[in-house]
């Protein structure tokens, strides 16, 4: 099984370390386009293969994208992180553009892959991703909701001084600062519901916590954060290539689903081997769908600024390259 991970960054890597030493796949591909970067990465991730006991071989390039090619998920982690004070849907201009081109290289080499987007904003992402691929909407996956599942979960964990593998919660709607929703109604410890165990304004701290997890991040770190993200990562990878059909929130394509459609955005999903194999529908009440619906409309308004911002970015190219020719011309003369 082989996994190529576009962006060798503090992401990309980090994805790329978890799913070697755990021997998720059999090979491991790291791509970016800092010369010598990916490569340097990988050679320090395989040097860790006897002291950590795993066989996946990581291997990195620089831009060459055949040696992508077969590759069964791809994860797109090239893009701009936040700093602090950024939200993540200021990155989309930079990160559009990138994303469009990752995967067009990404498709001319691999046939049919599942690929998982993580660059943000992640959900107008996902959506660029799937529009530009042509590629059937359960083979991308946009990831978020595990990472943001997996705040809610260890903010619960603390709040109750248990531990957080005997918390079960999810983090619906988009990633972003104000649009994603952790479920509190849905949480539960051990099978029982947060409201035996916490007052309403300790449930209210956790939830907001959750909410400002990754800006909390950035703000200590001076960048986004890399050890949850890329370990949410391998996840989602894991339950793809083992078929394992996890429950894992993720961003995918709603047809319909939750009354809406023609947008990506955070729902809970059974993820296996054809990628997203189903899209589990939750009982929301009046109160969460009115938040989700909120949620839905910041999305669709990030989505639709994305053919400016590409718009903007081909003009852009096509200028510099104008500019470029007529100055190799003059010179000529
Ligand atoms: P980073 O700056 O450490 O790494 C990004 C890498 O992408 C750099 O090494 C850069 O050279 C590379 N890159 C840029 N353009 C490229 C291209 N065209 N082809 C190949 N490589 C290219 O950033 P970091 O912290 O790894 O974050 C990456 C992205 O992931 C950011 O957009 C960040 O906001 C997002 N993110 C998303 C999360 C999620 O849950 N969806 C969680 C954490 C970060
Ligand atoms: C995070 O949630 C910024 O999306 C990134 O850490």
């Amino acid at each position: 099984m082989k996994v190529t991970i576009v962006g060798a960054g503090n992401v990309g890597a980090t994805a790329a370390d978890v799913i070697a030493s755990r021997s998720i796949a059999s090979e491991v591909v790291l791509l970016d386009i800092k010369e010598g970067f990916a490569e340097g990465k990988a050679l320090d991730i395989m040097q860790t293969a006897t002291t950590r006991g795993f066989n996946t071989r990581v291997v990195g390039t620089t831009s060459d994208y055949s040696k992508t090619s077969n590759s069964d998920v791809v994860v797109i982690t090239s893009g701009i992180p936040r700093k602090p004070g950024m939200t993540r849907e200021e990155l989309i201009g930079i990160n559009a553009k990138i994303v469009k081109d990752v995967t067009k290289n990404i498709l001319e080499h691999s046939n049919n892959p599942i690929i998982i987007i993580v660059s943000n904003p992640m959900d107008s992402m996902t959506y660029l991703a799937l529009k530009s691929s042509g590629l059937d909407k359960n083979r991308i996956i946009g990831m978020g909701g595990a990472l943001d599942s997996s705040r809610f979960k260890t903010y619960i964990s603390l709040a109750l001084n248990k531990p957080a593998n005997d918390i079960h919660a999810m983090v619906i709607g988009g990633h972003g600062d104000t649009t994603m929703i952790p479920l509190s109604r849905f949480a539960k410890y051990n099978g029982l519901s947060l409201s035996n165990f916490l007052s309403e304004s300790k449930i209210e701290e956790v939830v907001k916590s959750t909410m400002v997890g990754g800006a909390t991040l950035t703000k200590l770190l001076g960048t986004s954060a890399w050890y949850a993200p890329g370990s949410s990562i391998a996840y989602v990878v894991d339950s793809v290539l083992n078929d394992h059909n996890r429950i894992i929130p993720s961003s995918v394509y709603l047809d319909g689903e939750y009354g809406f459609s023609d947008i990506c955005i955070g729902v809970p999903c059974v993820i296996g081997k054809n990628g997203v194999e189903k899209i589990i529908s939750l009982d929301l009440n009046n109160e969460e769908k009115s938040i989700f619906s909120k949620s839905v409309d910041a999305v669709k308004s990030m989505n639709e600024s994305l053919n400016d911002h590409l718009w903007f970015f081909i003009n852009y190219h096509y200028f510099v390259s104008d500019v470029l020719n007529h100055i190799f011309a003059c010179q000529k003369n």
